[in-house]
């Protein structure tokens, strides 16, 4: 719940994207979209279907090279474009995202999953060799490092029961569960969910809310969250924005945007699919 207390220092912007245009051959996916997410606050995308929001994380993560416009990470003074770095670049930035097919490695185990993420940390403290591998202090840190973070995020998922599990034989829920583990072990500045409520129950919905929520406070990072689940945009986000065929037609506090005649009739006023 975000409380606001007058006395509360107003989180600094993480995130500034400016005049973002996607465009596929005629088809303008994103059309000059400008907002700011803040750090320590949640940040929801919200729109129907075709709205152009995983487009715009394809942008923000090195997929796509966008058509127009910045997305500059704010890292104390430094501002960082991010439009146009490849995927690795921006994770290494500190960008972690989900996607919204789950992409897990299937074969691997649950916790192989884990210590995956955290290659990059590993080969780094290997010094990159071989000899690195076998024997400097630095690796074997490193890797001990690594485990006791799998672990941790192993117990605080409620994975540890299945850590030796293939990660594709795990019941939905719990998939989703990893991914989310997985991006955290990467230490993220900012990170990115892809509708990851979609197809849970209500219970492991609710879970995922108080989940994200502790996330967001507990790690002190931002968060932006594309979700359809209005139960879990409305109760855990700081600011909402509305994307409706790839303009923001929209952007304000929960209570703001369910208020909002434009988002009522473009999207929460939409006829639900699943009742008709
Ligand atoms: N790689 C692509 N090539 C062509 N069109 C695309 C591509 N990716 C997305 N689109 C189109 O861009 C629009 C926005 O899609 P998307 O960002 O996936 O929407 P959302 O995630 O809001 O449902 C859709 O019309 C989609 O068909
Ligand atoms: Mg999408």
């Amino acid at each position: 719940m975000s409380l606001v207390l007058p006395s509360d220092p107003v989180p600094p912007v993480l995130l500034h994207v400016a005049q973002l245009t996607m465009r596929f051959g005629g088809l303008t996916a994103v059309s000059d979209v400008t907002f700011y997410a803040l750090d320590r606050q949640i940040t929801a995308i919200i729109g129907p279907n075709g709205a152009g929001k995983t487009t715009l994380f394809n942008c923000l993560t090195g997929f796509y090279r966008p058509t127009s416009g910045s997305l500059r990470l704010h890292r104390g003074d430094e501002r960082i474009e991010l439009a146009g770095q490849s995927a690795h670049h921006t994770a290494r930035l500190g960008l972690a995202r989900t996607f919204q097919n789950i992409r897990l490695f299937g074969t691997m185990t649950v916790l192989e999953n884990l210590l995956v993420a955290q290659h990059r940390h590993l080969m780094r403290a290997s010094g990159y060799s071989v000899a690195g591998l076998l024997g400097f202090a630095s690796w074997k840190r490193a890797e001990k490092a690594a485990l006791d973070k799998a672990a941790m995020w192993l117990e605080r998922m409620g994975l540890r029961a299945v850590a030796n599990r293939p990660a594709g034989q795990l019941p939905y829920g719990l998939q989703r569960r990893l991914e989310i583990a997985r991006a955290m072990c990467t230490d993220p500045c900012l990170l990115c969910l892809d509708e990851p409520a979609a197809g849970l129950n209500p219970h492991e919905s609710a879970e995922l809310r108080a989940l994200l929520a502790d996330i967001r406070d507990d790690y002190k990072i931002g968060i932006l969250l594309i979700e359809h689940d209005m139960s879990v945009v409305m109760e855990i986000s700081d600011a909402i924005i509305v994307l409706d065929y790839g303009k923001k037609i929209a952007a304000g506090t929960p209570d703001e945007i369910r208020n909002d005649p434009a988002v009522v009739r473009a999207y929460l006023g939409e006829p639900d699919e699943e009742a008709a």
